[in-house]
């Protein structure tokens, strides 16, 4: 056996880098990662579109003394295999470099520690030229003279990370303009998300503030955990190789309680329902979501559960953690807790999508529609008892009332249930929102139907008018019902 000595070109090798599929927003998450990590609490990026455009990201963390800095600008500066802080989210010590040259040509960073400026740079076309790993070292006048690098100077302590040469950002674009901003607004709505428990100062974390072009940044959470109809299943914890693991489950309310706002944010570009799934963090940075890892599949009746699961860095071997960070595979040892959290959650979101008729029918409340367990599935089915209904049956003769029977269990069988399902799958359905029977008008010619066969002293009329609000479609608006109910009473108490 022979040894050779076959270090990778280094040209090659740093172009191939650059294509390991980071987008803008996984870029800059990587360098937010570090900024974490060195304790920083604001991070400023920085963008320009026009002159020599460029993009940096300024953090008041802890920085880098000159050695630190060098051995960081190393591709592989530390091993995956080394034991990390609890709260560091590198792990392959490559980062910094892939994720900015992923996005640039030109990579400097620059760092304050104890007082005293340090920085360096790679540049892809100098390496290419060299055919070496020729990482260059700037002295102070020439980082002074490199954009944001006094703010950094002013601040005594801190990191800049400068991308400068933004080749790939441009080329699938019509401009860098348009480009750049385009993908800047993208990578910004992807960062809230992903470090949404920092941006919100969540307890056990220091707050990180986050702006990009000194537009502040707030924290996206997908649990929508202040809404008050928000059911939060109670957390569950586990440990796996002596490291615990948690799980807690969530079911966002029903479409028809959320303002558009609302759903926008919880559904984002791609929809409420794509967006079901397990979001997993790792030392409370979002690593992966909207996936059930194929425990199930991402259907209707689960689009309003999201399973919130805490891993902490000490399991990143049994993850299968990509350099990324945005991609994982939970261990079996996880997939069998999680099986039992998923079933739990799916019934929870199930009752909050599927139709309230059931659950009404028990209280004084009358639906128009009820839902039956039928045949081991279920059917729909106009409510007999209903008042209004009730009133017409009345009203008629024998014969008369047969025929209303049959036209009324032919409405209930050619129920469009497919459409509905469609159009409630494509979120495009708004039936309890809608602006119907919300009138007074409406309301009245109703109320007359029903109120007509009733002699005012019946107790079942008393009793319709006490419980007005608690009936389809009255209970849309339950004040104006109310009201209505009131001058009824009052009108035939005094006539
Ligand atoms: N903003 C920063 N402030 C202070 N130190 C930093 C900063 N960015 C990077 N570093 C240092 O540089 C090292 C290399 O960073 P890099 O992102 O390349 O690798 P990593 O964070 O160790 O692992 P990973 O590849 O998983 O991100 C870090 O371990 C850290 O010590
Ligand atoms: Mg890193």
């Amino acid at each position: 056996v022979k040894e050779v000595d076959l270090p990778p070109d280094a040209p090659s090798l740093l172009a191939s880098l650059r294509s390991i599929g980071y987008s803008l927003g996984s870029a800059l998450a990587d360098l937010i990662d570090n900024s974490i990590a060195a304790k920083a609490r604001q991070v400023q990026i920085q963008f320009r579109v026009h002159g020599d455009p460029y993009v940096c990201l300024l953090d008041d963390g802890e920085g880098m003394s000159r050695d630190t800095l060098k051995g960081a600008m190393r591709h592989g500066s530390t091993s995956p295999g080394s034991e990390r802080r609890s709260d560091d989210l590198g792990r392959y010590g490559l980062g910094l470099k892939t994720a900015s040259l992923s996005q640039c040509r030109r990579l400097t960073v620059i760092s304050v520690r104890d007082g005293k400026i340090s920085g360096f740079q790679w540049d892809l076309d100098h390496v290419i030229q060299r055919g070496t790993w020729a990482l260059l070292e700037l002295d102070p006048s020439e980082l002074r003279s490199l954009p944001h690098a006094e703010e950094l100077d002013g601040a005594g302590v801190g990191t800049l990370v400068l991308w400068q040469g933004l080749d790939r950002i441009a080329e699938t674009e019509a401009s860098i303009e348009a480009g750049l901003t385009g993908q800047m607004a993208i990578a910004g709505e992807h960062l809230q998300l992903v470090f949404h428990r920092y941006l919100a100062g969540e307890s056990g974390l220091s707050k990180l503030r986050l702006q990009i072009n000194g537009q502040e940044l707030a924290g996206l959470d997908p649990f929508l955990e202040e809404h008050r109809l928000t059911q939060k299943l109670p957390a569950e914890n586990f440990s796996v190789h002596r490291s615990r693991v948690s799980v807690r489950a969530f079911v966002l309310p029903s479409l028809a309680k959320l303002s558009k706002q609302e759903i926008q944010r919880a559904g984002g570009a791609e929809g409420l329902r794509n967006q079901q799934g397990f979001y997993v963090y790792r030392n409370k940075r979002l690593l992966i979501w909207g996936t059930w890892f194929r425990l199930a599949r991402k259907d209707e009746l689960s689009k309003l559960a999201r399973v919130r699961v805490d891993v902490p860095n000490s399991l990143d071997h049994l993850w299968t953690l990509d350099i990324k960070k945005s991609t994982a595979t939970p261990p079996e040892a996880v997939r069998t807790h999680l099986r039992r959290t998923l079933e739990r959650v799916r019934d929870a979101s199930g009752r909050t999508l599927t139709f309230q008729g059931r659950k009404r029918a028990t209280a004084l409340a009358q639906p128009f529609w009820s839902e039956i367990d039928w045949n081991g599935g279920h059917r729909f089915s106009v409510n007999r008892e209903h008042p209004a209904i009730q009133a017409m049956l009345a009203d008629l003769d024998g014969a008369t009332r047969g025929k209303l029977t049959t036209v009324l269990t032919a409405i209930e069988q050619s129920l469009p249930i497919q459409a509905i399902y469609a159009r409630v799958a494509a979120e495009t359905v708004v039936s309890e929102a809608d602006d119907g029977f919300k009138q007074s008008e409406e309301f009245r010619g109703l109320l007359d139907l029903i109120l007509t066969g009733w002699n005012p002293q019946d107790s079942a009329r008393v009793t319709f008018l006490d419980t007005i609000h608690l009936i389809e479609p009255f209970n849309r608006n339950p004040e104006l019902a109310k009201q209505l109910a009131a001058e009824i009473a009052s009108t035939k108490a005094s006539g």
